[in-house]
């Protein structure tokens, strides 16, 4: 791509749709008064659908993020629960009381794919059985949401993608901020041009609390009689009952994938939607286990650089992405894309965009140079657009994970592509993967993201 030639036009649409906003100002409620140079935009949430046949699910791992799944799946008019797995006795009895006492149970989720009644399934296991399950399970002829990350090693997607591809059913994997108006409006507003042309993007996640840092209650009742501990295991290493590995299961290589997989990946499916890119060409992270020092073999703090190549729908450009489990300031999230004419600011629900062109420059240094400059080029001002432009979710807005499954029921009603099928999820996945390798190896992992294939 030549310099500028992809911004010329398309910055050229941005300005058009700002001048359009501008002469509908006065009639629009949500523009805020130009005296603060802050725009606000509401972004209305979808519509319904009208629901002819009833949707037959089932939960695999009805555990925190399974059941939520499940909850939010049922919003979707026309979604039935018939059955639960769950290796765990205690989940089984939750969902019973929960969603009724003929709801089907088992332990063994190979019952739940060989029945008849059950057209999708979660798949809300820890991150070392999603590949099996989902293969299986769209090889029985079931449709799949599979939560993130889609694979607990990059080698694993490739069973993924051919499991999809030949069984023809509806796969989707559950980074849910995929789906959300927050997302489409940055994508949009991405390819307008509105930030010029991409250099750097970054994203942080910050926790400072036990529960965030994965030091999750234990049941009272964990013992090998309540617990499958063979079918938690699967293929893992063979190892005698320890409730700590099954349920905090985050902390151990052997079910989770650290806090990339677990975190970064989210961040990933966002950006690579956003711009429409396939992924990163090297990657290298660096980080450390600092406080949470629980017998977790994972760091609580990671760090990670990496490396886009230019495209069709974008320039090059270098992310930086950090987990931090012990930030005092705690509890915050952000996805941000910096281009050469502003900056975007993405959260699921929400949009800020800042232009450079009109907002003056921070740094002392700067401005001292400016007003340097000004004295020798006085120059005429200029009537300013606004600095920042707010987009936000329409109030009663269901929410990303909401938007997900019906993107994902959709699919399965009319065979629509879904926003994160395999082949996205590995991309999505791989790179968060292999952080894990560049902290563990301390190396630079050179990824293929086109063949998807380490090189
Ligand atoms: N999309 C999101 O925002 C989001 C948020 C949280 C978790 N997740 C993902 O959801 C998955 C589950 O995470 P969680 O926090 O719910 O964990 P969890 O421990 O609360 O739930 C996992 C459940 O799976 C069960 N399980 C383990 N092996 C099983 C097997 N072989 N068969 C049947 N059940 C089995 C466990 O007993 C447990 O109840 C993870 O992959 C995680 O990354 C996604």
């Amino acid at each position: 791509m030549t310099p500028g030639s992809k911004t010329g036009t398309t910055r050229r649409s941005f300005l058009g749709k700002m001048a359009t906003a501008a002469l509908a100002a006065g009639a629009t409620p949500h523009l805020l008064s130009a005296s603060d140079r802050r725009e606000v935009e509401v972004l209305p949430s979808r519509p319904f659908q009208s629901v002819n046949d009833q949707i037959q699910l089932a939960v695999i791992g009805a555990g925190g993020m399974g059941m939520t799944d499940v909850d939010t799946a049922l919003e979707v008019p026309g979604v039935k629960l018939v059955a639960a797995c769950d290796c765990y006795a205690g989940r089984l009895e939750d969902a019973r009381k929960k969603h009724g006492r003929d709801l089907f149970t088992t332990r063994d989720y190979r019952e739940v794919l060989a029945r008849d009644d059950v057209d999708a399934v979660i798949v809300g296991t820890p991150d070392h059985w999603h590949a099996r399950i989902s293969a299986e399970a769209l090889q029985a002829g079931k449709a799949v949401y599979c939560e993130k990350p889609m694979v607990h090693s990059i080698p694993q997607g490739q069973e993924v993608i051919r499991a999809q591809e030949g069984s023809g059913k509806t796969f989707q994997v559950g980074s849910q901020g995929m789906s959300s108006l927050g997302n489409e409006k940055a994508k949009e507003l991405f390819e307008e041009g509105a930030i010029g042309e991409l250099n750097y993007a970054e994203g942080f996640w910050a926790r400072n609390d036990p529960v965030g840092a994965w030091q999750y209650d234990i049941p009272k009742d964990a013992s090998e009689e309540t617990v499958d501990w063979d079918m938690f295991l699967g293929e893992a290493t063979q190892r005698p009952f320890d409730p700590l590995r099954i349920f905090r299961w985050r902390n151990y290589r052997d079910y989770g994938t650290g806090v990339s997989g677990d975190l970064f990946v989210h961040l990933f499916s966002s950006l690579h939607f956003i711009v429409s890119s396939n992924g990163p060409k090297t990657i290298m992270a660096q980080g450390g286990l600092r406080y949470w020092k629980d017998g977790r073999e994972v760091p609580d703090i990671l760090l990670g650089m990496f490396d886009y190549p230019g495209g069709a729908t974008h320039t090059p450009f270098n992310l930086s992405l950090r987990v931090n489990f012990v930030d005092g300031t705690s509890g915050s999230t952000y996805l941000r894309l910096v281009g050469n004419e502003g900056a975007m600011d993405i959260t699921w629900t929400e949009v800020v965009l800042r232009r450079n062109k009109v907002s003056g420059p921070t740094d002392v240094f700067t401005r001292m140079k400016g007003m340097e400059m000004e004295s020798v080029q006085s120059r005429r001002k200029q009537m300013l657009p606004p600095a920042e432009s707010v987009y936000v979710a329409e109030g009663g807005y269901l929410g990303a994970h909401f938007d997900h499954f019906m993107n994902f029921f959709e699919g399965v009603r009319k065979g629509t592509p879904v926003r994160e099928d395999a082949l996205f999820g590995l991309r999505a996945a791989a790179p968060a993967l292999a952080c894990n390798n560049s902290y563990f190896d301390e190396r630079i992992v050179h990824w293929n993201a086109e063949e998807m294939k380490v090189r």
